[in-house]
């Protein structure tokens, strides 16, 4: 039995200089500065970018459009952030959001 093979790939290597590091659940990744957190997640092999509230669902990404809600994430401790429409950038921190992620501070729930 073969193991799976990713389906997304890179086209060509991220140019010298445009190279950014950033931090996914913990874990140091790579990416090329300005395109989507969303696309350098897939292609770093990530494919779960939240669990929906109710039923704990994975769910990664739909329409890379920002017209759904599939890849909500949370970036630098805000939630809700579109993982599809967020540039990538050194230093960014990435997190799996679970559920309606983490309240905002000083709001009211
Ligand atoms: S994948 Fe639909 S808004 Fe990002």
């Amino acid at each position: 039995m073969s193991t799976p093979q990713s389906t997304v790939r890179r086209l060509a290597p991220i140019p010298e200089g445009e190279l950014a590091t950033f931090t996914f659940d913990g874990s140091r990744l790579h990416g090329r500065t300005g395109e989507p957190v969303a696309v350098a997640l897939l292609a770093a092999g990530v494919r779960v970018f939240r669990t929906m509230p109710e039923s704990g669902e994975p769910r990664g990404g739909f329409c890379f459009s920002g017209r759904c809600a599939d890849c909500l994430m949370i970036v630098d401790g805000v939630s809700g952030v579109r993982a599809c429409m967020t540039p990538l950038r050194e230093g960014i921190v990435v997190e799996t959001q679970h559920g309606h992620g983490r309240p905002i501070p000083g709001d009211l729930e």
